[in-house]
């Protein structure tokens, strides 16, 4: 399936991402201190790299790639931490330094940090002097499987999450799994949201090695971790290769996310992480399957109990959400996946099999929202978590 060829004779596990601009995404252990090395190697030559990272991954890792930077000049800025954040007045902080400290059309900018830092980082490289180059250090689990690959670099915006965007490819990757050590628990869970997702996306063999694997993965055994990163950064590599620009197939990376983003616009990007909204939104958007009929309840249940064992919530009633069951339904309206006025939900019918619909009915949609708020997990409120809606007027595409 993969266009992906693994180099041999490297340090690390290196993917090549075959994009318009093709670049490596380097997987490894303590590569940060030889991030210099590998992105000469990658035969990029900036006169100057900005560092972008917060205050937070500077205390713990900054040392590291200062020691990998040995040699090529660098600078510093460092950004406040958090989603609040990722605004377009960080951005200009950015604009400001770049400018003062004359980064010219050949410098670099590299993300040291999560998906955060690298939305901010890339976005303003991909805007500074009309786009300059930009690497991705990415240090949270959810940056490494899904976030540093791809080019999607964005700002959040009061009316819609990554409102504020450009698609702006990096030009190398360098995925360290000894980042991971240090990430809180609850960090670290985010992450494994969008691993179910990219698991229940790539279809029965992937999503059985994550259930088979839960120990491992939550005492963070490289191994494991280091496969399950590998695989989710082909899936997604493979899919962004064949849409680079998202008019398509790479529409399916989104699942769960039209829920998931409605529940961070509707709380102000405050108070949920990114991969809590994700984990709630892949139940709902898998309860929306059933009611839809397009999967069997067996599927709800067995999302609903991968996510709960890998300690992440599948219902809206266990985030702090202020948000009424209205709020999330008129912030469902406004996610950037619409056609012509209609939220379009992108759902799972078996592992691998993933569809598009379209219309859906009213009723529907506002049963899969309250039953989220009701505090019963929807795989247990009753044989479907509801009653099963008939298909008129749902018009589905296959988006495979
Ligand atoms: N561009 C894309 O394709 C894409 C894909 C998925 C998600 N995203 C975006 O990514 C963002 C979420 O990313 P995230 O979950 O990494 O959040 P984040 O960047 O806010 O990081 C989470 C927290 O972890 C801390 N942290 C980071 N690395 C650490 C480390 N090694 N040790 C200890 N603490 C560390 C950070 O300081 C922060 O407090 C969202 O804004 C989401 O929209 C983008």
């Amino acid at each position: 399936m993969p266009t992906l060829a693994a180099r041999s004779g490297s340090p690390a596990r290196t993917l090549r991402v075959n994009t318009q601009s093709p670049y490596d995404v380097h997987i490894g252990t303590n590569i940060l201190s030889q991030a210099g090395q590998i992105l000469t190697g990658d035969g990029l030559a900036p006169s100057k790299v900005l560092v972008v990272t917060t205050p937070v991954i500077q205390a713990l890792w900054l040392a590291e790639a200062a020691k990998g930077l040995e040699g090529m000049p660098w600078d510093l800025a460092v950004i406040p931490d958090g989603e609040v954040h990722k605004s377009l007045e960080t951005v200009s902080s950015l604009y400001d330094t770049l400018a003062e400290r004359r980064f010219g059309r050949d410098s670099m900018v590299l993300a040291l940090g999560g998906g955060v830092v690298g939305d901010v980082a890339g976005f303003a490289a991909a805007t500074y002097m009309r786009g300059i180059a930009f690497a991705q250090a990415p240090t949270t689990l959810l940056a490494q499987v899904d976030a540093s690959v791809g080019g999607k670099v964005a700002v959040d915006h009061v009316r819609g999450k990554n409102l504020i965007g450009a698609f702006h490819q990096p030009a190398s990757v360098l995925c360290d799994l000894a980042v991971l050590d240090t990430l809180p628990a609850r960090t670290y869970s985010d992450g494994l949201a969008e691993v179910v997702k990219t698991a229940l996306i790539g279809g029965e063999e992937f999503l059985a090695f994550v259930e088979g694997h839960v120990a491992g993965l939550l005492r963070r055994e490289r191994p494991v971790v280091g496969r399950v990163v590998e695989d989710c950064i082909r899936l997604k590599a493979f899919i962004v290769e064949t849409d680079e620009r998202d008019l398509g197939n790479r529409m399916l990376l989104n699942l769960g996310h039209t829920f998931g983003h409605a529940i961070e616009t509707s709380c102000g990007y405050a108070g949920v992480s990114h991969g809590q909204a994700v984990a709630v939104g892949l139940a709902m958007a898998t309860h929306l399957a059933v009611l839809l009929q397009e999967a069997g309840a067996g599927l709800l249940r067995r999302i609903e109990s991968l996510l709960r064992a890998l300690n992440l919530p599948t219902m809206v009633a266990e985030l702090a959400i202020s948000a009424t069951p209205e709020e999330l339904r008129h912030h469902l309206g406004a996610d950037k996946k619409r056609r012509e006025g209609r939220a379009r939900f992108i759902v799972p019918k078996a592992p691998g099999n993933i569809v598009v619909v379209e219309s859906v009915p009213e009723d529907v949609l506002r049963q899969v929202i309250e039953g989220s708020y009701s505090g019963v997990p929807a795989s247990s409120a009753g044989p479907h978590g509801g009653t099963p809606a008939h298909h008129a007027g749902v018009l589905r595409g296959d988006a495979s």
